[in-house]
């Protein structure tokens, strides 16, 4: 009954006191938790410091090309690519799950393989080739207007896409999937014998 008696009076002495040490209490616990995930964010992105994965097609070899005007406007082709990538990240490395590569003109795919198994170490330069064919892909508009003019796929622009799946390790302890798209614009491809110009990749981590 005592308690009671000093306590009710209290509480409705100053009701808006209470609340507000609540409210007090409750805002620096959020900034508390706040404070603790902003240093723990900026230790692992000082730590770890990630860097994007650099990308570039090193040679696409077209041969084997053949326009089938009869059925269709039909393309038989095979490309060889070769591509190569740095890791400048010092603390992660890259293990390639599944790579997707494919070749459009325009937005019709051409050819799409699978690519290499890759592991990707830390503070590495890597090349890798991909062969790819393909087998009467049928074609509209004025890609084959273009390619009815050349009779050849050089000079023509064509965009190679790399869809992957990798694992990222970082410091023994951190592992994660994702996903990364690599887009190279612009690429002319070359048959034996003549030059190819390098072309950079965009990168999407
Ligand atoms: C990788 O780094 C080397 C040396 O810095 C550079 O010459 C090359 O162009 C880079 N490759 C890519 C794909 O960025
Ligand atoms: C083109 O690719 C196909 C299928 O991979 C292969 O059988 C053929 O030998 C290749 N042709 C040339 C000229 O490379
Ligand atoms: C297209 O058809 C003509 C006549 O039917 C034939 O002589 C020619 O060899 C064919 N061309 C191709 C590329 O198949
Ligand atoms: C690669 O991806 C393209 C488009 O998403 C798909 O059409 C193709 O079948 C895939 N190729 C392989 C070899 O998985
Ligand atoms: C890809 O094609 C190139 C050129 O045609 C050939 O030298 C190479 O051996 C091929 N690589 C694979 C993995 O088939």
């Amino acid at each position: 009954m005592a308690i009671a008696k000093r306590c009710a009076p209290d509480a409705e002495e100053d009701p808006w006191d209470a609340h507000s040490t609540i409210m007090t209490w409750a805002s620096s616990i959020l900034l508390a938790i706040i404070f603790l995930i902003v240093l723990g964010v900026s230790t692992i992105w000082l730590t770890v410091h990630p860097r994007q994965l650099q990308y570039a097609v090193e040679d696409v070899l077209v041969s084997n090309f053949h326009l089938d005007l009869n059925r269709s406007h039909l393309v038989t082709a095979n490309f060889s690519i070769k591509m190569s990538t740095n890791n400048s990240n010092h603390r992660v490395t890259f293990t390639y799950e599944s790579m997707n590569v494919s070749v459009k003109i325009r937005d019709r795919i051409l050819a799409s393989a699978n690519g290499p198994p890759l592991f990707h170490d830390k503070d590495k330069f890597k090349e890798f080739r991909v062969n790819l064919t393909s087998n009467n892909v049928e074609l509209h508009g004025s890609t084959l207007k273009a390619l009815k003019e050349t009779n050849s796929l050089e000079g023509i622009k064509i965009n190679v896409i790399i869809e992957a799946r990798v694992k990222f390790k970082a410091l023994h302890w951190k592992q994660d999937h994702c996903r990364i798209q690599i887009f190279c614009g612009e690429v002319e491809a070359h048959s034996q014998g003549k030059a190819f110009k390098q072309t950079n990749c965009d990168v999407e981590l």
